[in-house]
């Protein structure tokens, strides 16, 4: 995502800062009075909680559910089980020539001062954060919206007045009603953090209450338009946006999420890589994360606990855990987790994007003959954001790159690369780190063209991993299901699936970031807690409304 929040885009297209912060009211924990410690429990001592998945929802859930549990003061035992070999699941830097000195990000990137989430917890947990926008490659530092032929725009140095006034000389007010449309969303959106609404046990009431499903249910198209946003801006910068964070162009997105390509201000990135956040937040949540674990089955108990079936790198053979809690904090279909007895409702499985994301390091700069300017030994702009020519219809279609054949290219940063010369081991050159998104895999002959090297003589099906290392000094590549495609929708998953199992994953069709799967994950945590609060005496779960949860159908046979 980091392309479009670089701070000169922020500065160039929106003048009008926000500052949401102090309209923020205190965001409360449930109500927490009647505290009892007799609670119900597997066994004889603390509450035991499964949560599987490491990324921003499974961390946020353990540390929200840390802070709210010393509050009630009920003792709880968390463990995190996290099929991959890391914590931050979406979120995982890679580091170029395997240094760690170059940490960058192969997953989520950036995130935004209104994301108080993760604002918040970076802050408590020390880290450093910094400004998305480039590390300085000595150049102009450019972004530049590519249709496949030109550049339909390029935004030069954008801390002048210049270009605010070439904006909208261009685009008239659409700047501004897109700006302001953006703003009123965004409040909208953080009265979900509050009370009365927060904790919500239905995202869908929860977003219709704040009158947010307008935004969800039509595409970002129809939504610009009926705001009286222009085609041309829509076309030529928003949809620019869309395409970099989410792959899809503006028929097909769903207004909401058009609208947080948007809301880029304050755009910034933990030192060392956003995984930091998470890491942070499961050892401040004292959790017992068990890395290389696989769950595989849930089972439902008649007395709704739940039986996890999980198995760890070395050993073949399932072990098996009882937990009165377990809480899916990833995309259910992708879990590949068995339920028994079955949910009443098995969350829907969405389209997913596929990505493919090139990350590489070459001395050469991009090509101006390439992306065809006037002189080709001109630079294109550092950052490439691509939109679909004038004119092109493809619908909502999910292929939606159009000519440009990716989605974006942006020069990361430089490093001194190790020497490749023998007779001179000390010395070091200036290498570029460039990030493609792209919805296939790039091929040799694409590499070669965006660098400006020739073509070998013999044409072959090579990828970049065929070029020879004085052209490209290190690269790494990965193909993610980053993000769901956003079709317009009025319903969302709701967060509990059943008595003692609940799912984080029911806002990545309204919102697809870090942010969102954190707040989902602390709602989780806000119910669950109070959940605890409301059980009988004699230990049976009540509903949030104080009814009581009916399990139906048969209860899991061991
Ligand atoms: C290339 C890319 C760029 C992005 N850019 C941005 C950005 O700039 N800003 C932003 O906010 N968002 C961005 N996103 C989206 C963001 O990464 C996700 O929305 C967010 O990280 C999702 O967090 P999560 O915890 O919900 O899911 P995940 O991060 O996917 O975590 C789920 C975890 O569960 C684990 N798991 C799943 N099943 C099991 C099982 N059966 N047993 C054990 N473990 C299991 C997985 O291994 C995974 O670690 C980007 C994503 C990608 C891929
Ligand atoms: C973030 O911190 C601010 C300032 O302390 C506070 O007002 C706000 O409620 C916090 N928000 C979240 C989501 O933690
Ligand atoms: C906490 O959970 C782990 C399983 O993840 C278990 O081994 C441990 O005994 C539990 N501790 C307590 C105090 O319940
Ligand atoms: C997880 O597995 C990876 C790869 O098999 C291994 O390198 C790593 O040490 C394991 N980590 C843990 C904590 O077991």
């Amino acid at each position: 995502m980091e392309p479009f929040f670089s701070g000169r885009f922020r500065w160039c297209l929106f003048v009008w800062a926000l500052c949401y912060a102090t309209a923020l009211a205190f965001i409360p924990i449930p109500k927490l009075s009647g505290a009892r410690s007799s609670l119900k429990s597997v066994e004889p001592g603390p509450k035991q909680v499964a949560v599987i998945g490491a990324g921003a929802a499974g961390a946020s859930t353990a540390y929200n559910l840390r802070k709210y549990a010393d509050l009630l003061g009920v003792p709880v035992n968390i463990t995190v089980f996290e099929r991959a070999s890391y914590v931050g699941g979406r979120s995982t830097t890679v580091n170029v020539f395997d240094d760690p000195a170059f940490p960058i990000e192969l997953g989520a990137s950036i995130f935004v001062q209104v994301n108080y989430n993760l604002v918040n917890a970076s802050k408590e947990l020390g880290l450093d954060v910094r400004g998305a926008s480039f590390e300085r490659t000595g150049n102009r530092d450019a972004i530049g919206i590519w249709d496949g032929k030109e550049f339909a725009y390029v935004m030069e140095d954008s801390s002048s007045w210049w270009n605010i006034a070439k904006l909208l000389w261009r685009y008239g007010l659409a700047p501004v009603r897109a700006q302001n449309l953006m703003k009123s969303t965004v409040s909208k959106f953080l009265q979900l953090y509050k009370e009365p609404l927060f904790p919500f046990k239905s995202l869908t009431a929860a977003a219709a209450s704040v009158g947010l499903l307008d935004a969800t249910s039509t595409s970002g198209a129809t939504f610009l338009e009926k705001n009286n946003v222009s085609p041309d801006f829509s076309r030529e910068l928003i949809q620019a946006s869309t395409r970099v964070n989410y792959g899809q162009n503006l028929p097909l997105i769903h207004g909401l999420e058009s609208m947080v390509c948007l809301a880029t201000d304050g755009a910034v990135a933990v030192e060392g890589g956003n995984w930091r956040i998470f890491d942070g937040m499961l050892k401040s949540a004292q959790a017992n994360v068990q890395l290389n674990h696989t769950v595989t089955a849930i089972s439902r108990n008649k007395d709704n606990t739940v039986t996890l079936n999980f198995k760890d790198e070395q050993s073949i053979r399932q072990k098996r855990a009882d937990f009165d809690e377990v809480v899916i904090a990833g995309p259910y279909q992708y879990s590949d987790i068995k339920v028994s007895p079955a949910l009443e409702h098995t969350p829907d499985t969405i389209p997913f994007h596929t990505l493919y994301v090139t990350l590489f390091s070459s001395p050469h700069r991009l090509s101006g003959k390439y992306f065809n300017l006037k002189n080709p030994s001109d630079l294109p702009p550092e950052t490439i954001l691509t939109t679909l020519p004038a004119g092109t219809d493809l619908g909502n279609a999910e292929e939606g790159v159009g000519p440009a054949n990716f989605w974006s290219i942006s020069t990361l940063r430089t490093v001194d690369a190790p020497s490749s010369s023998e007779e001179e081991p000390e010395s070091k050159t200036k290498h570029y780190v460039y990030k493609i998104f792209s919805p296939t895999r790039p091929n040799e002959a694409f590499i070669r063209d965006i660098l400006g090297l020739e073509q070998p003589k013999v044409k072959k099906a090579g990828y970049i991993t065929d070029l020879p290392s004085e052209e490209i000094s290190w690269s790494y590549e990965k193909i993610w299901h980053p993000y769901p495609f956003l079709y317009p929708r009025v319903t969302f998953e709701d967060p509990l699936l059943a008595p003692g199992v609940w799912y984080t994953g029911g806002i990545e069709s309204f919102i697809s970031t870090m942010e969102t799967s954190a707040l989902m994950g602390k709602n989780v945590a806000a119910l669950m807690s109070q959940a605890w609060l409301d059980e009988d005496e004699d230990g049976q779960v009540r509903g949030l409304d104080d009814s009581p949860i009916v399990v139906q159908g048969e209860s899991g046979e061991l």
